[in-house]
């Protein structure tokens, strides 16, 4: 059995909790390694919509499921998922945890940033990571040991922080200890076996810490490298990476966005595609496919292993027009390189205008399969392709598991 991982290759929100949800039944495990609960990983099942913050999307299949050490966990937020859902889950020792304190530090950061801000998710994930990065956050390992989290060494510089209290720590070490687990050697022994691994990337790679659109990032790593150190497990032993990528683009919270639309054609493709945050409920930002900067995401992902999957074809099919973004101008100068974009800032783009995919059953061709495909589509699968340089596995047309529509088989026998 082979290991992958799924990768967003965008700014998060390319669909990749129905992703996981459809692969999750080839594998026997399945292991979230950045990230916290800013993520809302969505699955339709049948009438059901359930999202997942912390949980990993695999989760309705009844796989065993981890939460390696780079993910930030919030205890309270993990809870809830449990509460409502049937799962079996492990966590990292090694995972530091977010607590009141976090979040409390993650609002007052957005309010001191005004007009500025980074429209976080309100989840506590930058002061998470950044407690981690100061030694002074509490890991699970910590309040399983009854340490109860001091961040004196903080606070004592930070009048009025919300801190969290011995009852909040008894509450976390009661949900924590029973699952605590070392992961990484856990992962090991799975793979020795011979059974199959699939790591769920949350966000995107444009919002990767450092090869995003910093500062209007997240602050984890968000690219298929960071399993090697956000799950302990070697990149080299994951067989292949499955990257996402919507028909469109979308982005919530600031920040460049070189394809954004406006005004009612933006609004109208906003209803179309339900473009609402899943954690947040914020209405997302929405635009043409960029490819600039989906080859930049591309070439950050194990290209010699990746296969992309592109999301939510049908919500183009209809409209009057599709284009897609294939280099930037800046000031007179055409490139295609992304990094401009993030040293020079604004950019325009310079479109192909595609052929518009025709309005159609898409539940019907998702039963016949690829070649039942739109012509139209089928030329949008050879452009994106011929211009990133790799292999479209499947493209998916709808919410539900059954409609996605796959080239071969099986996508990650590649
Ligand atoms: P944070 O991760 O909450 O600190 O938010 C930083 C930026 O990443 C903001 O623009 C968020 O909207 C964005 N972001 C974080 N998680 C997700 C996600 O799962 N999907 C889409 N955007 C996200
Ligand atoms: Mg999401």
């Amino acid at each position: 059995m082979k290991n992958a991982v799924v990768i967003g290759l965008q700014w998060g929100d390319e669909g990749k909790g129905k992703i996981i949800d459809y692969l999750a039944a080839d594998f026997n495990a399945i292991v979230r390694f950045n990230g916290g609960s800013n993520a809302g990983h969505t699955v339709k099942a049948g009438r059901e919509k359930h999202i997942f913050h912390i949980l990993p999307s695999g989760a309705l299949r009844g796989k065993q499921l981890y939460l390696g050490s780079g993910v930030v966990l919030d205890p309270d937020s993990l809870r809830k998922e449990l509460e409502a859902e049937n799962a079996r889950v492990k966590v990292d020792y090694r995972c530091s945890l977010v607590t009141p304190f976090e979040k409390w530090l993650d609002r007052r950061l957005e309010e001191s940033r005004g007009g500025s801000a980074i429209g976080t998710t309100g989840r506590g994930i930058g002061p998470a990571y950044a407690t981690r990065m100061l030694r002074v956050a509490p890991r699970v390992a910590d309040l399983i040991q009854g340490k109860q989290p001091d961040y004196t060494s903080l606070t004592s510089i930070i009048a009025g922080a919300e801190i969290p209290t011995p009852e909040w720590a008894k509450s976390a070490r009661d949900i924590l200890e029973p699952i605590a687990a070392d992961v990484p050697a856990e992962l090991m022994e799975i793979d020795t076996k011979g059974d199959g691994i699939l790591f769920e990337g949350a966000q995107g790679a444009l919002l990767d810490l450092d090869y995003g659109t910093y500062p209007f990032v997240t602050s984890s790593h968000t690219i298929a490298s960071y399993v090697g150190v956000g799950a302990g497990f070697s990149v080299n032993m994951v067989d292949s990476v499955i990257g996402v990528a919507k028909a469109y683009q979308t982005r919530v919270g600031a920040g460049p966005f070189p394809t954004e639309l406006g005004g009612a054609f933006a609004e109208d493709l906003r209803t179309r595609g339900d473009e609402f945050g899943s954690t947040t409920g914020r209405p997302r930002r929405v635009g043409w496919l960029d490819l600039v900067s989906l080859k930049y995401s591309v070439s950050l992902n194990e290209p010699k292993k990746l296969s992309l999957i592109i999301t939510k074809a049908d919500v183009l099919s209809g409209m009057k027009e599709l284009k897609v973004a294939v280099a930037y101008s800046f000031e007179g100068s055409e490139t295609t390189d992304f990094t401009r974009l993030i040293s020079c800032g604004n950019a325009q783009p310079v479109y192909e205008d595609l052929e518009p995919l025709p309005a159609a059953d898409w539940g019907m061709i998702a039963k016949q399969g690829w070649d039942a495909m739109p012509i139209e589509l089928k030329k949008f699968v050879d452009f994106v392709e011929n211009y990133l340089r790799v292999e479209v596995s499947a493209v998916s047309v709808g919410p539900e598991r059954e409609m996605i529509i796959e080239r071969r088989r099986r996508v990650i026998s590649y």
